[in-house]
């Protein structure tokens, strides 16, 4: 099928899309990671040019998908020196490395981009985003798009998975409140979320890009989200009930949540991908039973 580099390949999707490309025929990977490489994981800070581009130069993709960003909030809110030499910059040096090798450039975007104010938003909608790493996200978005002219972003939302802390995913975090059943958490009933599994988003990188290696035409701004309206509180519940745990504890917070901006409702509307015939939804309450079987505490 072709050669597929994966940036972030250590992270909760890069992780996800490496079993993904592995598992199928035909496909060689090379994943990226910084802190966490190791084994099969090349190290390359992607902040530095020249090993970007050599890396690339000698793997020679045919797709790269860039999956590393920071998006840690206590970061992104503080030093957006620091997020925008990745999000931004080191995606200007990835893209550049892509289009040098004649790769089809694939950038992980957010949902964030958007203000939620008038869901669902189409990808031919104008960002408006309420947050910084909103911004860093757009203005990466924008670097990679401009770089290489023919290629993709593919806006997702909140995303879980299987996780190596519980506090990984800002889904499977709520989890620590739901097993505390002798202490009251007020959980957001405000913001609606469209939580999605990482191995949806890789399955539907791999078919992206498998189209695109048939019809070269195929590039811009890409949708993909879970299909369930929830909030913060309704996952919470979610989780409970799966487990049979208590759940009165759990107090809904119909205020609009502290901290950094969020936009209300940025649902994406996932139909350029659907009408390509690309898509893959799992439900929210078996996939997530499932990821936190291992975080239930006996
Ligand atoms: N998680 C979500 O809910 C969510 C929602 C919407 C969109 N997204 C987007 O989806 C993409 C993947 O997110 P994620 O949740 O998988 O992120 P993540 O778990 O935080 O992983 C970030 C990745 O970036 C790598 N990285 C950080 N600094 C680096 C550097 N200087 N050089 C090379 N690699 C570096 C990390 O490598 P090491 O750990 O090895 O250092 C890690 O593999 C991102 O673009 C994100 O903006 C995520």
């Amino acid at each position: 099928m072709g050669r597929v580099l994966i940036t972030g390949a250590s992270g909760l999707l890069g992780r996800a899309l490496m079993q993904e490309f592995q598992g199928a025929a035909g496909w060689e990977v090379l994943g990226l990671a910084y802190s966490r490489a190791g084994g099969s994981l090349k190290k390359v800070d992607l902040r530095d040019q020249a090993a970007v581009r050599e890396t690339v130069q000698e793997f020679k993709p045919n797709i790269l998908i860039h999956s590393a960003a920071q998006r840690r909030p206590d970061v992104v809110e503080k030093d957006e020196e620091a997020t925008s030499a990745l999000n931004v910059e080191a995606t200007r040096t990835v893209a550049q490395a892509a289009v040098d090798v004649g790769a089809f450039l694939v950038y992980m975007s957010t949902d964030y981009v958007f203000d939620g104010k008038s869901p669902p938003h189409k990808v031919t909608d104008p960002p408006n985003p309420l947050n910084k790493y909103g911004i860093s996200k757009l203005a990466g978005e924008k670097v990679a798009l401009e770089v290489a002219k023919d290629g993709a972003v593919l806006r997702v939302p909140i995303l879980y998975g299987p996780v190596e802390a519980i506090d990984e995913s800002a889904v499977t975090v709520l989890f620590g409140a739901v097993q505390n059943t002798e202490k009251t958490a007020k959980m957001s009933d405000y913001e609606r979320r469209y939580p999605t599994h990482v191995d949806d988003i890789a399955a539907v990188c791999r078919q992206l890009a498998e189209k695109r290696l048939q019809d070269p035409s195929l590039h811009g701004v890409f949708h993909w989200s879970g299909d369930e309206e929830m909030t913060k509180y309704t996952m919470s519940i979610a989780m409970a009930e799966v487990f049979s745990l208590p759940s009165s504890h759990l107090v809904p917070d119909k205020e609009p949540s502290g901290g950094a901006p969020r936009p209300y409702n940025a649902q994406l509307d996932v139909s350029r991908l659907t009408d390509l015939g690309i898509g893959k939804t799992r439900p929210f309450r078996e996939s997530i039973k499932e990821v936190l079987q291992p975080f239930l505490k006996k």
